[in-house]
């Protein structure tokens, strides 16, 4: 019998974590498509409808899915528990090109819950970083609104014994000590030895997109060497119903990962 792309697979719930108040990290069981870092999946509940999430990790017979609540499908997945289901499809999209990072330094700048599409991609750069096939050099950049927004506490200070985290947010609140204002803040004293040599990576909601992406071009980065990745509303996440479709291009298939050269006009 042909197999249906759009019959989703049971994953059952085995953990959630709660970053902040509004976005959980759910560890699912699954034993399908091992994702690639930027690749999502079509989440759905029964009767209420699908969604298209990142995947934020994953191992051996487990993925991850770090899940803001904002409306009706991500307000249903919050209701369930360790034991119950979602369902899933993918992994879809175009993942970020790991080979275009090799030998090169690369800053990957994360705004709020842009760090959750980029977790995995972080990972896999460290497992590699100065290694031959690896990154030369890593900076991971990551802006928050408040402390209270900051996703990944334990990664980022796992991260940070490992290779250089700059952590900024919007607003200071009592107990921070760290470096506040927007995260285009941090761009101008990047240390950038040979621009050649340099990748960046960027991801976030549109303004922050927008800007960081320009900080980057005026420390000299030229627009192939930018990486960004978009959100965009999506139905079939396959292709076939143009839902997520901008200018000549399918975000679901030929995105949500672009060179920001060939997609400039999805920033801007
Ligand atoms: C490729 C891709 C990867 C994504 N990864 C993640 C992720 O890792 N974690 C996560 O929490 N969310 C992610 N999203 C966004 C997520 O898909 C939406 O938040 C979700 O579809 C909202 O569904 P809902 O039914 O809960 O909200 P709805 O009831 O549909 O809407 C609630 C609010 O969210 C807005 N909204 C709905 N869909 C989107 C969208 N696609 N983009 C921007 N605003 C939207 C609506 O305008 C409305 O204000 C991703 C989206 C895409 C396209
Ligand atoms: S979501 Fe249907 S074509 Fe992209």
């Amino acid at each position: 019998m042909e197999s249906n792309i759009f019959l989703p697979r049971p994953a059952r719930i085995v953990g959630i974590h709660p970053e902040t108040a509004i976005d959980w990290t759910y560890r699912l069981e699954w034993d399908g498509d091992t994702p690639r870092p930027g690749q999502f999946f079509q989440v759905s509940v029964p009767h209420v409808g699908e969604a298209p999430i990142s995947t934020s990790g994953w191992g051996d017979g487990w993925i991850e899915l770090t899940i803001r609540k904002v409306g009706q499908v991500t307000g249903a997945i919050f209701e369930l528990g360790a034991g119950d289901r979602l369902h899933l499809r993918g992994p879809y999209g175009n993942p970020f090109p790991l080979a275009d990072f090799a030998g090169n330094h690369t800053f990957v700048a994360a705004g709020g819950t842009g760090l959750a599409p980029v977790r995995g991609l972080i990972q896999s750069l460290l497992a590699t970083l100065g290694k031959a096939g690896g990154p030369a050099g890593l900076v991971i950049l990551a802006g928050f609104k408040t402390p209270g927004d900051m996703l990944f506490a334990a990664d980022l200070q796992a991260w940070s014994k490992q290779t250089s985290v700059l952590l900024t947010v919007d607003r200071a609140a009592p107990g921070w000590n760290g470096h506040a204002g927007v995260i285009t803040t941090l761009i101008p004293d990047l240390e950038i030895t040979d621009i050649a040599r340099t990748r960046a990576v960027v991801v976030g909601p549109p303004m922050m997109l927008k800007y960081t992406v320009a900080a980057f071009l005026d420390r000299g980065l030229a627009p192939e060497q930018i990486w960004v990745s978009h959100e965009r509303r999506m139905s079939c996440g396959v292709g076939k119903c143009g839902h997520c479709k901008i200018m000549n291009s399918y975000v679901c298939i030929d995105g949500p990962v672009y060179r920001y050269a060939d997609a400039q006009w999805l920033t801007d």
